[in-house]
């Protein structure tokens, strides 16, 4: 079996039992190092903007909530290297279509980059004007990261007496996170550099 199918089968596992995962190495280093480049370049040509908050009429630009900025993946122009992560998202949605019956029919995606000192307090990623979100999916691009580098993924879980507690997660290069959209808290702390990664939803509408 491929080594990114037994990742894949690792991560169904989680969702179904948990509804949220966290897998090191999901690509391998050589793979991470390409399109880390290609997302660099991305950025030195200043198409990222300031990501916003909700959809259509309701969308707003808040730094104060949330700071990083976000280039989105259109499907029709990816690049090679692209299309290979488009198409493990892809893979990676039957996976999870076959094991937890969610009726994910589509994925849509962008870059984000968080500049030094920006975050993302506390939210779900599935509201009212996204509520096709089910599955979000986040990748890491990073060469290195510190404890001390902060900008880790701080993800809230209600324990079955009612408490909540949480966790953190270092963006480290080739992680992957995948949660339950409408069901994990989860909030972006300070980073104290550059962080970088592709972020996703599988949808369960087109
Ligand atoms: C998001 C988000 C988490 C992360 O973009 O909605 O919560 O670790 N990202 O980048
Ligand atoms: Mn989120």
């Amino acid at each position: 079996m491929e080594e990114w199918e037994k990742n894949n089968d690792i991560i169904v596992e989680d969702l179904y039992n948990k509804g949220w995962c966290v897998l090191d190495h999901y690509i391998p280093e050589d793979f991470r190092k390409e399109l880390l480049q290609e997302q660099k370049e991305l950025l030195m040509h200043g198409q990222f903007r300031l990501a916003g908050i909700g959809s259509g009429d309701t969308f707003a630009i808040k730094p104060e909530i949330r700071s990083d900025k976000v280039l989105w993946m259109d499907e029709n122009l990816l690049t090679p290297l692209q299309e290979v992560y488009w198409d493990k998202m892809n893979g990676l949605r039957s996976a999870i279509n076959r094991r937890c019956y969610l009726g994910l029919k589509s994925y849509e995606a962008h870059f984000a980059m968080y500049p030094q000192g920006s975050f993302y307090l506390r939210h779900l990623d599935r509201f009212q004007t996204v509520s096709y979100r089910i599955v979000s999916v986040v990748l890491y691009l990073n060469d290195s990261w510190e404890e001390s580098d902060g900008g880790a993924l701080r993800m809230y879980f209600t324990r079955p007496d009612g408490i909540e507690e949480y966790e953190d997660f270092l963006p480290l290069g080739g992680r992957l996170v995948a949660f339950l959209s409408g069901e994990i808290p989860h909030e972006v702390l300070p980073t104290n550099k550059e962080r970088i990664s592709i972020t996703g939803w599988m949808k369960d509408r087109d």
